[in-house]
């Protein structure tokens, strides 16, 4: 089995949110090295929050976060450079400058970090975007790309620096499924290009059973799993189960209880002014 180089991340009785507001309580979890791992929950259950919070964009309430051996709690300014150099991140939305061509985002980490010579920093930069299929996008600005190939830029310029720990936040969401499946087996592909901890926050299941060596879920304000997907489903937990099998949770869904809005409450009588004919478009009770 391949050894890896690249830290683990643990997180120690950990507790974190915002303003002295406890979001997830009491984490003890480790994401292993040089494995894929999931962070997996329903919306508002607090992964992004979590994601921040390693990334050391905010301070925990309580606990500590470990990156490898190296207790992140205490760290020198120094140090936390040296970390977050060695971190890619895959932002929501790709996060690219709009005022940058593609080329020039991916190039700002290596601008920033290193003391490399222009020429050499777009040879990286050609290599890394033809790795994710955007060969012929570097003169491009980031409006000009579509959805799926704004996240493979997202995700060339986090690989660019080589990382030891990529993060990426729900990098299928807003794709189609087609997509998603494709940025899918790229982030596999870059499991075996690079030795690194990867940690993804989804809550696509399909990813999950797709992609995930360790899946981590929150929900009720704590850490309700972590193991092997083997382990996952098979699980009893009535909870994890309805997330698993997606059972419909919409019985206890909140019903209307307004009418909708009559063509009389309308500033406007737009049935007369587009010349409605049929009657069910003019406001009457449609017959079935
Ligand atoms: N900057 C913030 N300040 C205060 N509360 C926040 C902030 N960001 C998120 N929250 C709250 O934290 C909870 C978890 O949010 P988040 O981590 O974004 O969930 P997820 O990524 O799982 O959808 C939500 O209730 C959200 O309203
Ligand atoms: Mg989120």
């Amino acid at each position: 089995m391949k050894t890896s180089c690249a830290p683990n991340i643990r997180l120690e009785n950990l507790t974190i949110g915002y303003n002295n507001n406890p979001i997830v309580k009491d984490l003890n979890i480790e994401f292993p090295s040089g494995k894929l791992s999931m962070i997996v929950g329903g919306s508002g259950s607090g992964k992004s929050t979590l994601l921040r919070h390693i990334l050391q964009l905010q301070p925990p309430i309580e606990g500590k976060i470990f990156i490898g051996n190296q207790d992140t709690s205490n760290l020198s300014n120094r140090q936390a450079h040296c970390i977050r150099q060695r971190t890619g991140v895959l932002f929501q939305d790709g996060a690219m400058l709009g005022s940058l061509k593609v080329k020039d985002n991916i190039a700002l980490p290596l601008r920033e970090h290193t003391k490399l010579k222009d020429e050499q920093i777009m040879r990286i930069v050609e290599d890394r975007l033809s790795l994710m299929g955007l060969g012929h996008a570097l003169e491009l600005y980031p409006n000009e790309l579509s959805g799926g190939m704004r996240k493979r830029a997202g995700l060339a310029r986090a690989l660019v620096m080589d990382p030891q720990v990529l993060f990426c936040d729900e990098p299928t969401s807003g794709l189609d499924p087609v997509m998603s499946a494709e940025l899918d087996q790229l982030l596999l592909e870059m499991m075996s290009h690079f030795d690194m901890t990867m940690i993804v926050v989804t809550h696509d299941l399909a990813s999950m059973r797709g992609l995930a060596d360790h899946v981590v879920i929150l929900g009720e304000a704590k850490c309700l799993f972590q193991g092997n997907l083997e382990e996952l489903e098979k699980t009893e937990d009535p909870y994890l189960r309805r997330f698993l099998d997606r059972a419909a949770e919409d019985r206890d869904a909140p019903r209307l209880t307004m009418p909708p809005i009559g063509p009389d409450m309308m500033k406007r009588n737009c049935d007369d002014i587009m010349g409605a004919k049929d009657s069910a478009r003019k406001g009457e009770q449609c017959s079935n």
